[in-house]
């Protein structure tokens, strides 16, 4: 504590997770950078971050913003969780250590590279099915289809059920926000996905070969126990959906609003990464996470006490002016470096490199086959207390 040279958090009156805020969560974006380095919510009772410096600091600082006390709103010192709370994602070193060391050996780039030509040839042929055959909604018909189509096999789940993982993942994002009509609705619509999930994780239900055994091999060596695996298992599994669906959804939607990045990226395919990595800055699929702090902390003057709940707003991050030139642009030439979509330090996602090489097999595929991305009638936005999921997207693709 800095005594007397720090001073009280601005209050700012914004419920983030009031529907209309989150239907469209960027027109909120800027009131909440300009509000301050740091404010309090008093809606939700939690103090708030949404400038990229201040973000990325808090992302980093896993010690004073710790995430083993939940990362929604939800203080695990105070309430009893949902469900088990993730051995990674709600963990903090040195448990987090552990755990991550071990999934990041299963989740390696090598396994990635042996599956990515079936991947292509996956994505190939959807898109050559889609390509003319005028206007169809992409979420069903891309965006879920693809993942579906690899990210199952990768892991090792059984065929049966997985119609399960959207919706148990759609809980499960909801689930960090505050206890609300959305959660309530998708949680009585999961039920089953919920028990499936579970059932799923279990050793006898993985197949040989896939990411999910090998957690339990590395159980059998030693490094986690057999329960952990189970629930280490359960991380792929609600972490490893949802969030490529939206991420797809949002790059397509990204080239349909912003025609003229598509033919930049046709006149230079060598481009895709930059431009996936791009859609993730612009759209923000995941939107934000809570931390908890471990101590008394001040930010830029303002003192934050012990024990509370601070909402980083990763997408606000990713468009802050004092860190992006004309930040509401998509430009798939720009530099990219330090975006948050993915979160930052410790905790950065487990799942990145198999997130990236999902959309850029779709946009490889999108590139062979067709010429212009058109729009077909208006995006819908399918409300999620974390997520900024897009639940339909009709577009048009006119063959190349
Ligand atoms: C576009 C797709 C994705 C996005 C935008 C995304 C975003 C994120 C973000 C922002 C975090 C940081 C959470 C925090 O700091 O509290 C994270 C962590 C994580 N992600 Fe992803 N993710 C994506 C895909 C995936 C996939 C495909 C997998 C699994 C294969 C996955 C598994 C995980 C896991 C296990 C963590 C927790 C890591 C830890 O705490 O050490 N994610 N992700």
């Amino acid at each position: 504590m800095t005594g007397n040279m720090t001073s009280r958090v601005p209050d700012l009156d914004i419920d983030p997770f009031d529907p209309a805020f989150l239907e469209d969560p960027f027109a909120a974006h800027p009131r909440l950078r300009d509000a301050g380095a740091v404010m309090f919510l008093p809606a939700i009772g939690c103090f708030a971050m949404a400038r990229h410096a201040q973000v990325q600091d808090a992302l980093k600082d896993f010690a004073t913003f710790v995430s083993g006390r939940g990362v929604g709103l939800a203080d695990f010192l105070k309430e009893t969780p949902w469900r088990p709370p993730s051995l990674l994602l709600e963990a903090d070193p040195p448990m987090h250590d552990r755990t991550r060391g071990l999934m990041n050996r299963v989740a390696s780039l090598s396994s990635l590279r042996t599956v990515m030509p079936e991947w292509q040839a996956k994505a190939d042929a959807l898109a050559a099915q889609l390509v003319g055959r005028g206007a169809f909604d992409a979420v069903p018909a891309l965006a879920e289809a693809f993942p579906l189509s690899v990210f199952p096999d990768l892991i090792g789940l059984r065929q049966d059920g997985r119609e399960n993982l959207i919706p148990y993942a759609t809980v499960a994002f909801n689930a960090f926000g505050p206890r609300n009509a959305l959660l309530a609705e998708t949680m009585e619509a999961a039920r089953n996905a919920t028990e499936w999930v579970a059932q799923s994780c279990r050793r006898e239900m993985l197949l040989d070969g896939g990411w999910g055994m090998k957690v339990f091999e590395a159980a059998d060596r030693g490094e986690c126990t057999h329960d952990e695996a189970e629930r280490l298992v359960r991380s792929f599994l609600t972490a490893g959906v949802d969030t490529t669906v939206n991420g797809i959804a949002t790059l397509v939607h990204a080239f349909a609003a912003f025609p003229e990045e598509w033919q930049r990226l046709r006149a230079a395919p060598g481009l895709v990464k930059k431009a996936v990595e791009e859609s993730l800055r612009w759209g923000g699929p995941v939107q934000t996470f809570f931390r908890t702090t471990s101590r008394d902390v001040a930010i830029a003057g303002h003192d934050i006490p012990e024990g509370a709940k601070v909402l980083l707003f990763l997408a606000a991050a990713n468009r802050d002016p004092r860190k992006w030139t004309d930040p509401d642009r998509f430009d798939i030439t720009r530099q990219t470096s330090g975006h948050v979509g993915f979160g930052f330090g410790i905790h950065q996602c487990l799942g990145q490199m198999v997130a990236r090489m999902e959309a850029e097999a779709v946009a490889n595929a999108l590139l062979k086959h067709v010429s212009e991305i058109r729009p077909a009638g208006p995006l819908r936005r399918r409300l999620n207390n974390t997520l900024h999921a897009v639940g339909e997207l009709p577009i048009e693709l006119l063959p190349a």
